[in-house]
């Protein structure tokens, strides 16, 4: 096929995500502090960014971060994932309450690979982020830039495959190149409802290295096309055992235990992120 079928800016920018020669991506969340302030393993983010930067495809951060955080060398050695919805905060129960904070023209400015915003399907406010992801999707798809879909559930709702199915449908439906869902029992059966759009999978509260590399795994097995975990690898005490052990799992089609091999091996001298 030529390049004369292809929308070339999308695809490139969809390949600098998410690698053709295997179709999978390891992205590295570290988008939390927009609504979370300082989290653990995130209060030096330049240092933790260094740290780990080298062994993600795809960095999911925010603008303040990109400016603050990454250091000017490093600037360009990734593609970044930049969150352009928030609004909210810890401090309040609902955290539905999410407008579009950056522009598409900062984005372009920014040079970054995709743009992400997060859907509440079943909340408060599941219409007012659904146009936001519309808007975005709008403004992007003129320029070429994927939109990543971050789907939520509402508080009330169970994250099994109905809803999470569901909110992932609708975002497809909106117009998202990829979409970033929670792991669910049958997941495959999430996967196939959105094909071929792609889907990757968010880690969620730390649990421990052989739980989350599980889920990687099973992700990986039922269809995604990857992860962005954040917390399951930066709040680790071997972070950098840690984000190896997936990338083996997702690029390198490795089972679990042969997964914490990788990460046992890089138990000597790790250190603990801050
Ligand atoms: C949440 O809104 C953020 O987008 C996080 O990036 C996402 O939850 C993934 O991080 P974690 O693996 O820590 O859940």
């Amino acid at each position: 096929m030529t390049n004369a079928y292809l929308d070339v800016g999308m695809q490139s920018r969809m390949n600098r995500i998410i690698n053709p020669k295997d179709n999978r991506v390891v992205m590295l969340a570290v988008d939390h502090p927009y609504f979370q302030g300082p989290t653990t393993g995130l209060r030096n983010m330049s240092n933790t960014i260094k740290t780990l930067l080298p062994y993600c495809d795809c960095l999911m951060t925010t603008r303040g971060a990109v400016r603050s955080n990454i250091a000017p060398e490093d600037l360009g050695s990734k593609p970044i994932m930049l969150r352009v919805s928030g609004g909210n905060s810890v401090l309040f129960d609902e955290l539905s309450d999410e407008k579009l904070t950056v522009t598409i023209r900062e984005a372009i400015r920014m040079d970054v690979a995709g743009v992400a915003v997060s859907v509440y399907v079943g909340s408060a406010n599941q219409q007012q982020t659904i146009l936001n992801l519309t808007d975005m999707i709008n403004q992007a798809e003129e320029y070429g830039i994927p939109v990543l879909a971050v789907t939520a559930v509402g508080k009330n709702m169970a994250r099994d495959l109905r809803y999470l199915s569901l909110a992932s449908r609708m975002c497809q439906d909106a117009g998202a190149r990829i979409i970033k869902t929670y792991y669910c029992e049958e997941f495959s059966r999430l996967v196939d409802a959105v094909a071929p759009t792609a889907v990757v999978v968010a880690g969620g509260k730390y649990s421990s290295p052989p739980d989350a590399l599980q889920m990687a795994y099973d992700s990986v097995q039922a269809g995604a096309v990857g992860v962005d975990f954040g917390r399951n690898i930066f709040q680790d005490d071997n972070p950098v055992g840690m984000i190896r052990a997936i990338r083996a799992i997702v690029h390198d089609n490795h089972t679990v235990r042969e997964a914490m091999d990788i990460y046992t091996a890089c138990l000597p001298g790790a250190v603990k992120l801050d």
